[in-house]
C-alpha cells in the first residue's frame, strides 16, 4: 500500500517493545558508512530490523539494518544503524515508518545523518555540513511520505515546514563544533531519487537552485518528524566532490571510504550535542 495505517505503526512498535524496556528520548538515523556511533551505545539492545514487521530493510552495503536501543552520553537513545531508501523499492510512506515508530515510542528529538555529494564547490570530502534547510524536490512532484489519509493522532494534514531543522539544536551543534575544533559547514540539502549519481548538468541545475549538498535520503524522514512535532537536527557527511564539470567519477566505494573519516568526527559532534541536551 502507498500509505501507512495506525496498525502498521502499532505492529512495529509492539515488536520493538518486546525487546527493550528503555524509553528513548532521542532518535538517530545513521547514513551510509556512518554506523560507528551505534557501536558505542551502552546497555544496548540490538534488534535486527528484518525482525520488525513491515520495517523497510536496507539492502545496501554500509547499512547494518539494526535498531540499537540503549544509552549514549547518559541519554536514552534509539539508533537506526542503516536506513532504507526510496530507490530500494519502498514507498515513501514506508521510508517514513521508522520515524512514525520513534514518535509513537515517545521520541522528541531526531538526529538524522547522511552521506552526501558536494554541490558547493568549496566543500571537500570529509567535511561535515549542518543542514540548515532542505529542498523537497521529489516531494514537490508528489512523492511524499504524508500521502494518503492524514494520521490525525500523529500530526496535522498541512504541517508547517518553515523550520524543519531546529534552530536551537543547530546553535548547539555549532557550539560543540567550535569547542571540539571540528569544522562544520552549513547548507541546504536536497534529496533526489537515485540510485544513479547526478550528471554534471544535474549538478549545475542543483547549484542554480541553491543546493549545497545532494543525497538520496533524509528529507522524507525529516518531513515525517516535523509532521509529528519532533525537533530535528540534520548533519551531512560530504563524501565526494562536486562533479560540476564532468571530470570526476563518483562511486559508492568512495562514499564508504569517506565514511571512515566522517564517522569519527560525526561521533564527536553528536556526543557533544547529546551531553548538552
Ligand atoms: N549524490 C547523491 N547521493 C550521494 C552522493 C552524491 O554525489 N554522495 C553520497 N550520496
Amino acid at each position: 500500500m502507498g500509505f501507512l495505517t495506525y496498525a502498521d505503526i502499532e505492529n512495529a512498535v509492539q515488536a520493538i517493545l518486546k525487546h527493550t524496556s528503555i524509553q528513548p528520548r532521542i532518535g538517530m538515523i545513521l547514513g551510509s558508512g556512518l554506523g560507528l556511533l551505534a557501536e558505542s551505545v551502552a546497555s544496548a539492545n540490538k534488534i535486527a530490523t528484518r525482525d520488525i514487521p513491515g520495517w523497510p530493510a536496507s539492502t545496501v552495503e554500509g547499512h547494518a539494518g539494526l535498531l540499537v536501543c540503549g544509552e549514549l552520553e547518559g541519554q536514552p537513545v534509539l539508533v537506526l544503524q542503516g536506513r532504507a531508501h526510496y530507490y530500494e523499492g519502498y514507498s515513501m510512506a514506508k521510508i517514513g515508518l521508522p520515524v512514525r515508530v520513534m514518535q509513537r515510542l515517545g521520541i522528541e528529538i531526531l538526529i538524522v545523518t547522511n552521506a552526501a555529494g558536494a554541490v558547493d564547490p568549496d566543500f571537500v570530502p570529509g567535511d561535515l555540513m549542518l543542514i540548515t534547510d532542505h529542498i523537497n524536490l521529489i516531494g514537490m512532484a508528489g512523492l511524499t511520505p504524508l500521502l494518503g489519509p492524514n494520521l490525525d493522532e500523529f500530526g496535522p494534514r498541512f504541517p508547517d515546514m518553515s523550520q524543519v531543522y531546529d534552530r536551537d539544536l543547530m546553535a548547539l551543534a555549532q557550539q560543540v563544533a567550535k569547542e571540539t575544533e571540528i569544522p562544520l559547514r552549513e547548507g541546504v540539502y536536497i534529496c533526489l531519487g537515485g540510485p544513479a549519481f547526478e550528471t554534471p548538468a544535474d549538478l549545475r541545475f542543483l547549484r542554480g537552485i541553491g543546493v549545497d549538498a545532494v543525497g538520496m535520503s533524509t528529507v522524507a524522514e525529516a518531513t515525517v518528524a516535523r509532521h509529528g512535532g519532533m525537533r530535528v537536527l540534520g548533519i551531512s557527511g560530504i563524501s565526494n566532490k562536486a562533479n560540476l564539470d564532468g571530470e570526476t567519477v563518483t562511486t559508492h566505494e568512495e562514499v564508504l571510504e569517506a565514511g571512515k573519516v566522517i564517522a569519527p568526527r560525526l561521533s564527536v559532534l553528536i556526543r557533544g550535542v547529546l551531553r548538552q541536551l
